[in-house]
């Protein structure tokens, strides 16, 4: 059992990049000083370097660095030849770019509803949206665990689909003992300062097993470009930083651990909350969790929300607009969508506190102050 409380804490955010910034300040600044050092600041030894291992970490054999997750879906995309009008399946429990890289490509994303218990794609609904127009699936491996891809694989077979995986939120997770990440023909990731691999700054990258799909990817970050000024394809302008990469390269060494450390946040909070009408995350029995966030559910979100923050204690809600209800997107809410789960638990669920510095203290008061509510 924890102990009461008995300090006073400031506020307790839900992430917080600037503990582990306190913690590794003189590595990351001597990091910082050697590549301006450097003369190279784009694209170049260090992202080289961090690409490699970056793609071997996530069971791959190429990564393609570039300027954001966001971008990193749309270029996978692009890669595969998706044009105008066709299908890509994927959820609307999900941040808007795995979305909006779709409809970058003109594109039309197909929602299929999620589980109940872990909030991702129910891969038992995915065959009934499949038609001449569909040509991938992005499963989106959210809140730090892997979707179904025994299933999904099945299905893209079957079906000739290919798959990209959305695993922005998912570095450091396992499905099968194999990486979150190793399952798509390509796989997206974010390097956005809270996620589990973070940078100081906005940097993302694809990653894959087929050699073509890396060639075309590279050009495709690059105005389409392999040699100097001279466009093969029409690609785009993303890039990632050498010093985004060398301090990626740094913290790509430490992840690891702080994978474990978030589990075992994810334990104590498990082992002691004790609030009958709190829903707490379940882990499927095929997946090693990474906890990007800890995404909780009560009936009462909004009310147990601001009980904690008149405590100090900042949560977040990840996602409280399904895709298909914001404006910018209505246009997608088709009748046939039919999202029930989706509609249910974006009104219920919302994030605790969860990065790898937060103290037991802090953990403590956060449990005990929901004990008591
Ligand atoms: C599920 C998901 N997909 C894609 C992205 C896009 O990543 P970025 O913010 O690096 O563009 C994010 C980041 O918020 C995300 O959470």
């Amino acid at each position: 059992m924890l102990k009461k409380s008995k300090k006073n804490y400031s506020k307790i955010n839900v992430w917080d990049y600037l503990e582990n910034y306190h913690k590794n300040k003189k590595i990351i600044l001597d990091i910082v000083d050697k590549v301006f050092k450097s003369g190279n600041l784009i694209l170049s030894k260090e992202v080289q370097s961090f690409e490699n291992n970056f793609s071997k970490f996530t069971g791959n054999s190429f990564g393609i660095g570039v300027n954001s997750g966001t971008d990193a879906l749309q270029i996978a995309l692009m890669s595969i030849g998706i044009k105008r009008g066709d299908e890509i399946i994927t959820v609307s429990n999900t941040a808007v770019p795995t979305v909006s890289a779709i409809i970058s490509c003109n594109a039309i994303p197909i929602f299929v509803d999620i589980n109940e218990n872990d909030f991702l794609i129910n891969a038992d609904l995915i065959e009934e949206k499949v038609n001449k127009k569909t040509k991938a699936i992005i499963p989106v491996n959210l809140y730090g665990q892997s979707a179904n891809y025994e299933k999904i694989i099945k299905i893209s077979k079957k079906y000739n689909l290919k798959i990209i995986e959305d695993c922005a939120q998912s570095t450091g997770a396992l499905y099968k003992g194999s990486p979150s990440g190793s399952f798509g023909n390509l796989s997206a990731f974010s390097f956005y300062p809270t996620k589990n691999l973070g940078g100081f700054g906005d940097g993302g990258m694809i990653v894959t097993k087929n050699v073509k799909l890396y060639e075309k990817c590279k050009k495709l970050r690059k105005y389409g470009m392999s040699k100097l000024y001279y466009s093969e394809i029409h690609g785009i302008n993303s890039r990632l930083d050498e010093i985004q990469a060398a301090i990626l390269n740094y913290k790509l060494s430490k992840l690891k651990s702080c994978i474990i450390r978030r589990r075992y946040i994810a334990e104590i909070y498990r082992q002691n909350i004790k609030n009958k009408d709190l829903i707490l995350p379940s882990e499927n029995v095929d997946n090693y969790h990474a906890y990007y966030v800890y995404v909780v559910r009560h009936p009462k979100r909004e009310k147990i929300m601001k009980y904690l923050q008149n405590n100090k204690i900042f949560c977040n809600i990840s996602y409280p607009f399904p895709i298909h209800s914001m404006k910018a997107y209505k246009n997608l809410n088709r009748k046939k969508n039919n999202l029930k789960t989706t509609n249910k638990v974006s009104k219920e669920i919302f994030s605790l506190p969860m990065y790898p510095e937060l103290s037991m203290e802090k953990l403590d008061k956060i449990i005990n102050t929901i004990n008591k509510f």
